[in-house]
């Protein structure tokens, strides 16, 4: 496993939304070089950065028409460059976004895909050999080409899927996964990988990781295949360079594909939805980590720990507080229930993520759609840094930004909240200086349940020699365990204390026991 992981806390940079700093209302770069700082100084000691490439964003980056130049609006590969060797410089390492399922329709690739004459690329897209003829049950366009054909597509419109073959083939124009063009179109994203590696990339946030190959079997064995093959180049090459997947089965993308970490996603009633996000629009709120919700624990360890004792020795599952699909914690959650969530993820085995802004608990903004965000959007907008001019993110005209801001009074910055010593922000960073002290406590240390029942509070878990608990209901509890005798608080949230073996917990605290 690679060392630097286990004490590795993230940070996600929505690149747009980050940091101006030429005053065309969009973040570049230079912006997030200008802001490593502060980074360093909340405690988070890598970054993934969402797509920064050449792109027409229909979908914010996630259709790239370049795979080797950053995107204009954020700058030039020589700023990628020295935002790796800046970050290098600072202890910080960067993940980039790979989107190896699709590319924009704009991509040379897909521009030479789509000629009715045969050439290198007619078999790098996934196409049927009739206009008429479409891909049963699978998206796709038929029609805009000269090419006879109807043409795959992996998400938007704008998405062509890229062709790594069928696994169960049922048409003649579908590939095997080893054919020479499926493996054509892994060999080049090897080199898009190799490109980024070469020049001081510390590794890949992969996006859809798990649906390369079509009709694969139910374990994605075949998809599992090609990640393994990246993972071979890079235990060879590129032996410190990491690979999180989008993915969220990390028995398939960590056991079978060699992924390092995978993403535990916010998916409507698994584990990681019922801790924070248990709510439909308008329904009512579930969440364990809601005051007085009535949440319930297990429904959180009965769907994490199967997925945890299967992958411990392989590798990582990776909880977050939000990302730029997912809306903001701080929708539903007041400061006081976002620190109780942040000690738990912090103290948590797996490589923990913190989206941009979460810290100070910026909002899910109601924000008209940009760029294919569409609901998606209100977790996109600006930073707010301070009180000054469009609170610090640019200095450019308020009508040019990127999204709207926060336009209340009382909207967080991270000013204010590195000033007020008892903030969500100072919460953060003082629980990841804990994890950073205590080994017990990083990636790869024991977890176990010491007290968890249905419907109950508190619920308290063991790391090597450290026990957490957490309390997020209104009411003070008490909890026995032999475990507790001889312990005392080593950081608490809110109130609790331990007599022999029975803890006191208060309502809305949390503790951790040494
Ligand atoms: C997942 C990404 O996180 C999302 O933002 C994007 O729209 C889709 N994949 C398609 O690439």
């Amino acid at each position: 496993m690679i060392n630097w992981l286990k004490d590795a806390v993230f940070y996600e940079i929505y690149p747009q939304s980050f940091k101006d700093t030429n005053g065309d209302g969009i973040g570049d770069l230079n912006g997030i070089i200008e802001k490593l700082d502060y980074i360093r100084d909340l405690g988070a000691n890598a970054l993934w950065i969402n797509p920064c490439f050449d792109s027409p964003f229909m979908d914010a980056g996630y259709d790239v028409r370049d795979y080797k130049k950053v995107a204009p609006r954020y700058g030039t590969n020589e700023d990628l460059i020295r935002l790796f060797e800046e970050a290098h410089k600072k202890g910080i390492k960067v993940l980039l976004d790979l989107v190896p399922g699709h590319t924009s329709d704009q991509h040379p690739w897909f521009l030479e895909s789509k000629k009715a004459e045969e050439n290198e690329y007619s078999g790098r897209y996934v196409w049927t050999t009739h206009a008429f003829e479409g891909i049963g049950g699978h998206p796709y366009i038929s029609g805009m080409s000269e090419r006879a054909g109807a043409y795959m597509l992996n998400f938007f419109a704008s998405q062509p899927a890229l062709n790594y073959g069928w696994l169960n083939r049922t048409e003649h124009w579908m590939s095997a996964p080893d054919s020479p063009e499926a493996l054509a179109t892994q060999e080049a994203m090897k080199d898009v990988m190799r490109f980024w590696m070469d020049r001081g990339c510390d590794g890949f946030r992969v996006d859809m990781a798990d649906s390369l190959v079509k009709n694969d079997d139910e374990n994605k064995s075949a998809t599992a295949a090609v990640w393994r093959s990246v993972r071979e180049m890079m235990d060879r090459d590129y032996p410190q360079c990491a690979l999180v997947s989008e993915w969220s089965n990390p028995w398939q993308a960590i056991n079978g594909g060699g992924f390092h970490m995978d993403f535990y996603l916010d998916h409507h009633g698994n584990g990681y939805n019922t801790l924070l996000r248990d709510y439909e629009t308008g329904g009512e709120d579930r969440s364990f980590f809601k005051k007085d919700s009535g949440g319930d624990i297990m429904r959180f360890l009965n769907d994490y720990l199967p997925r945890y004792e299967a992958t411990r020795e392989n590798g990582y599952i990776s909880m977050f507080t939000c990302n730029h699909d997912t809306p903001r914690p701080a929708r539903t959650l007041s400061e006081d229930e976002m620190k109780l969530f942040c000690a738990f993820l912090l103290t948590m085995p797996g490589v923990p993520f913190i989206y941009y802004g979460d810290e100070i608990g910026m909002r899910y903004l109601d924000v008209k759609t940009k760029e294919g965000g569409y609901q998606r959007t209100g977790s996109r907008t600006p930073m707010q840094w301070d009180h000054t001019r469009n609170y610090g993110f640019s200095d450019g005209d308020p009508a040019d930004l990127y999204l709207p801001q926060d336009e209340r009074k009382e909207a967080p910055t991270a000013e204010d909240a590195m000033k007020r010593p008892d903030s969500l922000w100072h919460v953060i960073q003082e629980l990841i200086r804990i994890r950073r002290t205590y080994p017990d406590l990083q990636a790869d240390g024991s977890f176990e349940t010491v007290y968890a029942e249905s419907g109950k509070y508190p619920f308290v878990y063991r790391r090597g020699d450290m026990i957490m608990a957490v309390n997020p209901s209104g009411q003070e509890v008490t909890v026995r365990s032999v475990q507790f005798s001889g312990r005392s608080p080593l950081y608490t949230i809110g109130k609790a204390s331990v007599h022999d073996d029975l803890l006191t917990i208060d309502t809305q605290s949390f503790v951790i026991l040494r």
